[in-house]
């Protein structure tokens, strides 16, 4: 029988050359004015599919009729009978860009150096996602057939949020039913350790502001006597985090957050090098919650940030102002149980009682997105096939299971909905600056990439839809969905 693993290295320039088109399309997903350039990638993506041989493909709208948000593409694969369906998911959309000056080479002009293409959505998600295609038409090609049955799921605002993702699963849960969901939007331990991601974070994201006199004010005429309002907003951010232990502040904030001993003892045992870590950020401390370790405390805490600042005068020059106005993004991480509506409305409240000692002073706190953390049940037969195509393709490496810090909302709406678990098998590493200036992928790793998508697909043909289901969905207490 042919070899799809054969064809998919035979192939290798193709494929590149492929991805290099994709990367050229700035698909921001966050920007309006790249609303043109979205709908260009979704049907790149849905002609890509269909030259891999993937049938019924479509591209979805999503949102309502006077709100529309950005499509995803669907596509299937169905005639293996009897043997499992995977539900394969990535997404087209990619982080704003900027600041441009700071690319060695342009952000959408894709470009290799020492064997890694620069470009945005690079590792995330463009590259990471067309592997999948690219394992396909692998098997097509070489075979005429899959081993198993195959969905795509290829969505547009995962960097927004996916805000209407959830409702898109409910309105096509038929069509998208299948044993196991495959995502590769995730990264390796480390280049010696490829691994099989257990556990998401969620996300709270909150937009602050601060409101104080009716108009900018002349610094030295009302100095004085007139509450700041950057000055009260920073406290207010100051004051939600111990800057000695670390610890958030907020009350109730941890309630749901606990980790149990055997995970810290498993997370305890990967990996993990501190004074490189540290060397490698540039950094000559590091700032890890009180009683936990880095890696816990970047997997498995939740944690409180402060994404942007901004009020005042900040261009050039000076400006004697006393800005009446502030604001501020500010975002959670949460785990284990932790709701993200529950958490906002603790937010909400810790900010109203910090205003009663703001005099002057009014805040307002509105929340555009809600993703709870998901974790996968480390013991599900689907997650073996993730190691053993990730132990093909990595030869010489350690599969390792680890948690991740980042989130990717769909995987606890898979669950819900779908009532399946997810496989996460990035190709990435924590290194390929993804969301920052000069995005790239590992040559080798896109092409690891493809061929650990050919082998996932064998090692699942060797169970039944019967072997993999089971212990697919989540307690019931972790599935209390917050709604946005
Ligand atoms: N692919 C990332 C998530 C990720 C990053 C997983 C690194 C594993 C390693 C994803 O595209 C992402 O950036 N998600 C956002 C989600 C948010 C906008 C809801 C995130 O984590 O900030
Ligand atoms: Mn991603
Ligand atoms: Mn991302």
């Amino acid at each position: 029988m042919p070899d799809p693993v054969a064809h998919a290295r035979a192939r290798r320039e193709t494929s590149l050359a492929e991805l290099f088109e994709l990367l050229r399309i700035p698909s921001v997903s966050a920007q309006p004015e790249r609303a043109k350039d979205m709908e260009r990638a979704a049907t790149w993506v849905a002609d890509a599919m269909r030259r891999a041989g993937l049938e019924n493909v479509e591209v979805v709208p999503t949102g309502a009729r006077d709100a529309r948000g950005h499509p995803w593409i669907y596509g299937d694969w169905l005639h293996a009978e009897g043997a499992p369906t995977v539900l394969v998911y990535g997404h087209y959309d990619v982080q704003p860009a900027e600041p441009l000056e700071l690319w060695h080479s342009p952000a959408f002009e894709p470009t290799v150096r020492d064997g890694k293409v620069y470009a945005r959505g690079a590792t995330d998600d463009k590259g990471q996602m067309f592997t999948h295609i690219k394992g396909v038409e692998a098997h097509l090609a070489a075979n005429g057939r899959l081993p198993v049955n195959v969905k795509f799921m290829i969505e547009g605002e995962e960097e927004v949020g996916s805000r209407n993702l959830e409702q898109a699963v409910r309105d096509h849960a038929k069509r998208l039913a299948a044993d196991v969901v495959l995502i590769s939007d995730s990264s390796m331990w480390d280049e010696k350790h490829p691994s099989i991601v257990y556990s998401l974070r969620g996300l709270a994201y909150f937009y602050v502001t601060a409101r104080g006199a009716a108009g900018d004010l002349h610094s030295g005429t009302f100095g004085g006597a007139v509450p700041n309002a950057v000055e009260w907003l920073a406290k207010l951010l100051a004051a939600a985090k111990d800057p000695k232990t670390g610890r958030v502040l907020i009350p109730g904030f941890y309630e749901g957050a606990e980790v149990d001993a055997d995970e810290r003892k498993a997370l305890a045992k990967l990996p993990f090098n501190e004074a490189k870590y540290r060397r490698s950020l540039g950094l000559g401390k590091l700032f890890v919650e009180k009683g936990w370790t880095p890696i816990e405390a970047t997997t498995v805490r939740p944690t409180f940030e402060v994404n942007g600042f901004w009020g005042g005068y900040i261009g050039a020059g000076q400006k004697t102002v006393l800005p009446n106005e502030a604001h501020a993004k500010v975002s959670m991480r949460l785990v284990g149980r932790q709701d993200p509506q529950k958490v906002g409305r603790r937010f909400r409240a810790f900010v109203k009682d910090f205003e009663k000692r703001a005099p002057g002073i009014r805040f307002k706190v509105e929340q555009p997105s809600a993703n709870p953390p998901a974790k996968v049940p480390i013991d599900h037969r689907a997650l073996g096939a993730g190691v053993r195509a990730l132990e093909g393709a990595f030869p010489g490496t350690k599969v390792v299971f680890a948690a991740e810090g980042g989130s990717i909302p769909v995987v606890g709406t898979f669950a819900d909905v779908l009532g399946v678990p997810t496989v996460l098998m990035g190709f990435g590493l924590h290194d390929e600056n993804l969301h920052a200036p000069n995005e790239h992928i590992r040559v080798a790793n896109f092409e690891r990439g493809i061929e650990a998508s050919v082998r996932f697909f064998d090692a699942l043909a060797k169970e039944t839809p019967a072997s993999l289901a089971g212990r697919a969905k989540r307690p019931k207490k972790a599935r209390a969905r917050g709604r946005r």
